[in-house]
Formats: structure tokens, sequence, C-alpha cells
């Protein structure tokens, strides 16, 4: 990856196919085939779109599955920040393509969740491989947005733009996107940059003290949003105050009833 981003926001680097497996897949196939990247694969539909946890992505026609390939020389604990500055990004693109009719606002949750109000909008999967014989790694950054419709999801609200009055064709998504992202990973800049990149996430994100829940290998637990660590952990005070960090993790706003919620209910999102 270039210091000054990744240059794939010309469309001369965008490879689109009619319907694929899942695009962060077939981007993963061509590097192991000898693409260099940048590049980005994005797709009309998949048949098999992966989300975060094994979750499948539901990926009909009219919303946008598109993945940035590229390779970097950072340190491969690096990757998950690339998590964040993705969702920086993609929140960019949706206000530069235009307003949200209703008053809800645009927001980040931790770690790649792109909402509106309390409803997910975007998702982004992010897949990293080492290079053989060379420092850093090959990254696949996979987004989808929600464009025109909103695939039934389980366990939490979901939207879509046009529900907000915000119509975009996956390619004019794709344009906006391209070019913020290209311009944080200039930001972060193999992760030296990544000050800058914190600071945006949580201006994008929900208000400190609001209630969480964190499912990860040790359990749930329930606390409050402190903010994120120098590296981009999640910080949260549980409800003895103690401050706990997480690096992975599923985390949903416990502020907001989830749909069809019982006690019994898979705590995942
Ligand atoms: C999540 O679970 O929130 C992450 C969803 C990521 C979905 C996108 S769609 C484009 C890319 N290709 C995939 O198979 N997944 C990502």
């Amino acid at each position: 990856m270039s210091p000054t981003g990744t240059g794939a926001s010309d469309p001369d680097r965008w490879v689109h196919l009619a319907e694929i497996d899942s695009t962060n897949g077939e981007a993963m196939r061509l590097a192991l085939s000898g693409a260099a990247g940048p590049l980005w694969v994005f797709a009309d539909k998949q048949t098999s779109g992966r989300g975060r946890s094994g979750r499948l992505w539901v990926s009909p026609p009219g919303n946008l599955y598109a993945s940035l390939l590229t390779s970097t020389d950072a340190p491969v604990a690096k990757a998950g920040q690339l998590s964040l500055v993705a969702g920086v990004a993609t929140i960019d693109a949706i206000r530069k393509a235009g307003p949200l009719a209703s008053g809800d606002r645009l927001r980040l949750k931790w770690p790649n969740d792109v909402l509106v109000g309390a409803a997910k909008v975007g998702g982004i999967l992010v897949e990293s491989s080492l290079r053989a014989h060379e420092k850093g790694f090959v990254v696949v950054i996979g987004i989808g947005l929600n464009l025109a419709s909103t695939p039934l999801e389980l366990g939490h609200a979901a939207t879509c733009l046009a529900a907000h009055g915000l119509a975009l064709s996956p390619r004019e998504a794709l344009c906006f996107l391209s070019q913020e992202m290209d311009a944080w990973l200039k930001t972060w800049n193999g992760g030296d940059g990544f000050a800058a990149v914190r600071e945006a996430w949580l201006e994008r994100a929900g208000p400190v003290g609001e209630p969480l829940r964190v499912l990860a290998n040790k359990g749930p637990v329930e606390g409050r949003f402190v903010g994120l660590d120098a590296e981009g952990a999640l910080m949260i005070a549980d409800r003895e105050g103690r401050e706990q960090q997480f690096t992975y993790g599923d985390v949903s706003l416990t502020s907001v009833p989830r749909i069809g919620e019982t006690q019994e209910e898979d705590e995942r999102l």
C-alpha cells in the first residue's frame, strides 16, 4: 500500500461482476493468483455473502457489495484498525452522497457496524493474509451497504439508505466510498496515523456512557461505552465500574430492544 492511499478510486481499478459467491472471497482468490491490488471487486449480488462470525450477509441486487484488495507493510496486528478506517470512510462517503431525510443520526458501532439511529445499514468484514517472504500483509476490506433494500437480519434492527430518502446506485456509492477509503487509508498510513483515525471514529460513534453489551470469549459483559484505546480496542466500564478492553466481540446497544429478544436467545447480533 502506498503511503499516499490506495489509488483504487480510479474505476480502471474496479472489477465488476454480475454475481459472485462473495466479493471478499473473490478478492482473496485474485490475490492468491497474483493480483497485487489495489483494486475493488464489486458485484450486483452475492450468493454466499459473508458477515462477521461466520454469519451470512444476505445480498440481493440493488445494494453495495464491494471489497478492496490491497496490501501494507504494517504488522498484521494492525489489521483490525482497518475496520475502523473503513467505518469512518463509509460514514463520510454516505455524507458526501447526500443528506438523510430522517432526523436519525448516521453513526458507527464498534468494531464495524454502520447505523442510522439504532438500525444497521452497513457492515464491514476485514480478512487478511500474511505475505510470503515479505513483511506486512495482504488485506481484503469488504463493505456491504444497504442502499435500496433491507434484507431481513436476525436479532437486530436494520434499514437501508433509500428508506431515509437517499437513492444511490451501487456504482455511485462505490465512487464516493472508494474516494473516502483512499483518503482515510492515506491518513492511517500503515498505522502511523491511527490516532487521527481513532479521533474521527469516536466523533462518528455513540456517546460516552452509552449502555452496551459485549459478547466475547469471556461471555456477555454489560457496561457503558468509555472509548477506544490507542490501538482501537473497545473500552467499556462494566456494572461494577471496572474498565474492560475488547479486541474482538459482538456489541449490541442495550438501550435498544432487540427484535424477538428473549433471555435464552443467542447473544450475537
Ligand atoms: C457484518 O457482519 O456486519 C459484516 C458484513 C460484510 C458484508 C460485506 S458485502 C461485501 C463483502 N463480501 C462479503 O462476502 N462480505 C463483505
